[in-house]
């Protein structure tokens, strides 16, 4: 994975607001033509109605017009490594393939990969609606 994904999610991290869990969380993602998108979580006093770092990061891929995301990156604060929640992986399965590699992240950088297949087995997917 190159740097530029990784510096990107960690860069988004700290944009999160998060005062109720107090675990910040960043992602990116690298859409077809290269360009990154990033986001992170945002909480909510009514805790229901939070986003994850990875659903900001999708918001900001569709409003640049993209439509496929060839690689992720994630990365918490307070943890060694984070992985997307079960939620994010149904998210990014939207707009990724079962491929796609999902970098897990600490701050020293990328340290371990998983296609979106091994985070979300028998995805529901859009072959589910023919
Ligand atoms: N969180 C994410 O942003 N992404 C995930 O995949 C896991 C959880 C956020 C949601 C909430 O703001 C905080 O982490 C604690 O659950």
């Amino acid at each position: 994975m190159s740097q530029d994904l990784f510096e990107a999610a960690r860069a988004a991290m700290q944009h999160s607001h998060s005062p109720y869990s107090k675990f910040k969380v960043g992602a990116a993602l690298r859409d077809e033509n290269g360009r990154i998108h990033a986001g992170c979580n945002i909480e909510n006093v009514a805790f229901p109605e939070g986003i994850c770092a990875e659903a900001t990061a999708i918001a900001h891929l569709i409003m640049a017009g993209r439509r496929h995301i060839t690689e992720a990156a994630v990365i918490a604060e307070r943890l060694p490594l984070v992985a997307p929640c079960g939620g994010c992986r149904q998210k990014l399965s939207e707009f990724a393939s079962p491929q796609t590699r999902v970098w897990l992240c600490d701050d020293a950088g990328p340290q371990k990969a998983f296609t979106l297949a091994e985070l979300l087995p028998a995805a529901f997917g859009t072959d589910s609606l023919a």
